[in-house]
């Protein structure tokens, strides 16, 4: 792997305490409360986030690796040759050499990471496995617009990967504000190949959001531990609960912090009360059948080209062009 030349400095995804403090203040003066699920990822909410994905509950990880390792050399098929692969995240260890490994003389991978040691350790892992392939790490912000490092050759396509059902984390709204996003920066023939958990029975969904092993609580609570850390707020930890219930009319897990008990804490210069069993919402998790897909799509100026789901149909990979771009071949065969 040839790296270029980067900038990697050790900053994290953290906003200065004062910004995060009225993030926080603002979030517990909603109705409900709300805290944004960012929030979840410091160091230890990581590792937790990476224990959650080897929990005999949480089908998504596993099922998109089945997917990929069904698929993936279709996939690369359908993506062409001379990608310029741009993934949003850093590679995940399984998932991306899975792509890679079927890609057609790619031209670069540009993973886009707002963490460095996630981002240098994506970066070293496929230095040995892939000694031919360009890398361009780019440190930032994927909800932001980036400005996509000068490729080594032109590539045929750039094709913005965004795997593990990461867009389900945004509220519909922001999820086509997104995808329009990411429409701007593939530009005219590219692509975006991206991972959404599908719709399903509740019990299933329930479960994966609470593991037996508790690991998941953790990962929630862990917000309010990390809050005290950086910011000095004094939450019991103790004194709060994971609540994660399948809402089937939006199609998503939602997920909340409850108040065992009624009780004050102290945010900056202001104490905010919590009445016993107030729930505090932090995290959806949306839920896609291939039509709200679709239909998410459309109103990004997208659309499908093709669809590739696990042997189960627990999750499903799609794969999107600028609407009205597909070839007549494939609208034929549709
Ligand atoms: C990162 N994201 C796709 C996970 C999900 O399934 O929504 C985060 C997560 N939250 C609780 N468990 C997993």
């Amino acid at each position: 792997m040839s790296m270029q030349a980067c900038d990697l400095r050790d900053d994290e995804r953290r906003p200065p305490a004062d910004e995060l403090i009225e993030i926080i203040q603002r979030g517990l003066r909603a109705k409900p409360k709300q805290l944004p699920s960012w929030l979840f990822y410091d160091e230890r909410g990581s590792q937790l986030f990476e224990a959650i994905c080897e929990q005999p509950e949480y089908y998504l990880t596993r099922s998109e690796i089945a997917l990929m390792g069904v698929h993936a050399a279709d996939i690369a098929n359908v993506l062409g040759e001379d990608v310029r692969l741009v993934e949003y995240g850093s590679g995940n260890a399984v998932k991306t050499p899975m792509l890679l490994e079927h890609l057609h003389t790619p031209v670069a991978y540009v993973p886009v990471e707002i963490s460095v040691e996630p981002l240098r350790r994506c970066v070293q892992g496929l230095a040995e496995r892939f000694p031919t392939l360009p890398v361009q790490p780019l440190h930032g912000d994927f909800t932001r617009a980036l400005r996509l490092p000068i490729p080594p050759r032109v590539p045929r396509r750039t094709v913005l990967y965004f795997p593990g059902s990461t867009i389900g984390n945004f509220e519909a709204r922001e999820a086509a504000e997104l995808l329009r996003k990411m429409r701007g920066e593939m530009g005219d023939g590219g692509g975006i190949l991206i991972g959404a958990d599908l719709k399903k029975d509740t019990a299933t969904i329930e479960a994966a959001y609470n593991d037996r092993a508790g690991v998941t609580a953790e990962f929630t609570l862990n917000m309010l531990v990390r809050l005290n850390r950086e910011v000095g707020t004094d939450f019991d930890v103790a004194a709060f609960r994971h609540r994660a219930h399948y809402n089937a009319m939006a199609g998503r897990i939602e997920t909340f912090i409850v108040s065992a008990r009624e009780q004050k804490v102290r945010v900056g210069r202001q104490q905010v009360t919590f009445k016993q069993d107030e729930a505090m919402q932090v995290e959806y998790s949306c839920k896609y059948s291939p039509t709200d897909f679709a239909h998410l799509a459309d109103k990004a100026g997208l659309e499908v080209a093709q669809t590739w789901n696990d042997p189960l149909n627990m999750f499903s990979v799609h794969y999107l062009v600028r609407a009205g771009t597909r070839t007549r071949e494939a609208v034929a065969q549709d």
